[in-house]
């Protein structure tokens, strides 16, 4: 091309003329093109959704506007306004010139990184980059997984430390706390193990805390509490550590009646499993080592305290072949080795006498016997000592008295009736039983019930038959004699007297 210098000024002035009906040709500049990606960073969380702004002006040169994310070698096409793109991806005002902001839905992981929104021109050879946005830094957070809780693979008995396990994966950034509580109350525990140490990818977290089981422990909880940027509450699990912890039972048998019993009677043993956790047991009855049938098993109860107990009984006859023989009663608790305990049934060796009737009803009757004799022995001892202080009494009332028990004696009119001169004698009555009776003392008077003893002066002698004949004898306990003439018979005296008197007449 041959420049002249003049032409330089006319065809500028050309081209400015001819720019407004002349637009491919003008497009060169644009300069007043304005293209903004206002954004700073964005933070999103997986599976929400995110929304990039880009916005134009109206007058641009043709060629389309396309979402970049990553720059330079490796940046991928988001969005692009004349081709194809992921259906994740949506325009928010659809065919805009001037708004191309866009959406993502279902936010990933992998969809963290710096978006450009970018303004092609028409080449001859393809789009060229006319103009972009300073980018959008995407920080794609993700919430972690709902933890779970792992215990130890077998029930562990009180007062063994099992490991439990609390793992939640999937969050993002890296920062995560784990704590441990029981009952509500923190429990020490090493700090969690995260991986994997890769970028733009989510993490994982376990921690794992020794707890030492206790037999209390049944309705306790151990909870994992997780708290991460993106929750607004901490994500928890719960774990009932009964179902970590095996109780084993307490077992024991127990005759009833108790000891040696008689043969043919019937002994129920009883075995008391007490104290287990969880209520499965299997309960068997070996009679000497064999399996014997003890019906159906019982239900175990559950006690306050969470553990379980159950009675099983066998009633069996005790017949003599069986004396010495072992009950024992096996208790199957969770797959361990069997906890047993045994009965041993004795028989009363038999007895020589009707066995209905026992050795203690003998005894029994013995004693009966005993007791008889004492008290007889005591009776009559009494009954001597009584007889003996009347005799001594009766002597000791000296010469007046007299005894008329025995016909020889009165007929002899006794000694002291031959000494009295008088031979009028009176008998004492003593009514020993009748003490009060002052009436029935004057009734004998007047009936006149004296027991008559006739002696006459020759009676002394006693030898009269005749006298005999006469001769009244009084069956009289004590009889005293009275000197004194003939007197009426007796009043009842001022001090309830206990005496009868018998008149003996005189001939
Ligand atoms: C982004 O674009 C949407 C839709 O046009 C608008 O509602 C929102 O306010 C914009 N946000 C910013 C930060 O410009
Ligand atoms: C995007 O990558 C392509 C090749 O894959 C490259 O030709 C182009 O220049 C890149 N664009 C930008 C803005 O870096
Ligand atoms: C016990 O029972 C058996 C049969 O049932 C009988 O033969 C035996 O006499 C009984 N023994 C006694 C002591 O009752
Ligand atoms: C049962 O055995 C005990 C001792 O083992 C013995 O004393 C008892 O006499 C026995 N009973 C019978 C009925 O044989």
């Amino acid at each position: 091309m041959e420049p002249r210098p003049p032409a330089w000024p006319l065809l500028c002035l050309l081209l400015l003329l001819c720019s407004p009906c002349c637009p491919g040709v003008g497009a060169q500049s644009y300069t007043d093109f304005k293209l903004l990606q206002p954004q700073g960073p964005v933070v999103v969380t997986t599976r929400e959704t995110l929304t990039l702004n880009c916005t134009t002006s109206e007058s641009g040169p043709v060629g389309p506007v396309k979402w970049l994310k990553g720059w330079g070698n490796g940046n991928e096409t988001i969005y692009d306004q004349k081709g194809s793109f992921p259906p994740r991806v949506m325009r928010v005002v659809n065919g805009s010139s001037t708004d191309f902001t866009i959406r993502i839905r279902d936010v990933r992981i992998e969809d963290a990184g710096t978006y450009h929104c970018v303004k092609f021109r028409k080449g001859t050879f393809g789009d060229v980059l006319f103009q972009h946005g300073e980018g959008t830094e995407v920080l794609v957070h993700a919430r972690p997984s709902e933890p779970a809780m792992s215990g130890p693979r077998r029930r562990a008995v009180p007062g063994q430390s099992v490991p439990f396990t609390c793992s939640t994966g999937g969050f993002f950034p890296r920062d995560i706390q784990l704590k441990w509580l029981k009952n509500g109350t923190p429990v020490r525990a090493e700090p969690p193990l995260i991986g994997p140490e890769t970028p733009n990818s989510s993490y994982h977290a376990s921690s794992t805390v020794q707890v030492t089981l206790r037999e209390n422990d049944l309705r306790s909880e151990l909870t994992c509490e997780v708290q991460h940027s993106t929750l607004a509450a901490p994500l928890t699990r719960t774990y009932a550590l009964g179902r970590a912890l095996r109780v084993p039972p307490s077992v024991s048998v127990a005759a009833a009646p108790p000891g040696a019993v008689e043969v043919n009677k019937t002994v129920n043993f009883t075995c008391r499993v007490q104290g287990f956790y969880p209520g499965a047991v299997t309960v068997t009855w070996l009679e000497n080592g064999t399996e014997m049938n003890a019906g159906s098993a019982p239900q175990p109860t559950e006690t306050s305290r969470g553990l379980f107990e159950l009675r099983s009984t066998v009633t069996v006859q005790a017949g003599e072949e069986k004396n010495g023989s072992r009950f024992t009663c096996r208790v199957l608790h969770e797959d361990q080795e069997p906890i047993s305990s045994t009965g041993t049934l004795r028989v009363a060796a038999t007895a020589q006498w009707d066995p209905s009737d026992g050795s203690t009803g003998d005894s029994k009757n013995l004693i009966y016997v005993a007791v008889g004799v004492v008290c007889t022995v005591l009776a009559l001892l009494v009954i001597a000592i009584l007889y003996l202080i009347r005799t001594k009494q009766s002597k000791g009332k000296s010469s007046p008295s007299a005894r008329l028990h025995e016909p020889e004696k009165s007929s002899g009119t006794t000694t002291t009736q031959e000494s009295d001169p008088n031979n009028l004698t009176y008998a004492d009555l003593n009514f020993a039983k009748e003490k009060k009776s002052i009436r029935r003392i004057i009734e004998l008077s007047q009936q006149s019930e004296y027991a008559c003893i006739q002696s006459n002066s020759s009676s002394s002698s006693s030898q009269q038959p005749t006298s005999s004949d006469n001769l009244t004898y009084a069956d009289l306990d004590m009889v005293h004699l009275s000197k004194a003439p003939r007197r009426p018979p007796p009043r009842p005296e001022e001090s309830s007297s206990e005496y009868a008197s018998v008149q003996i007449q005189r001939q």
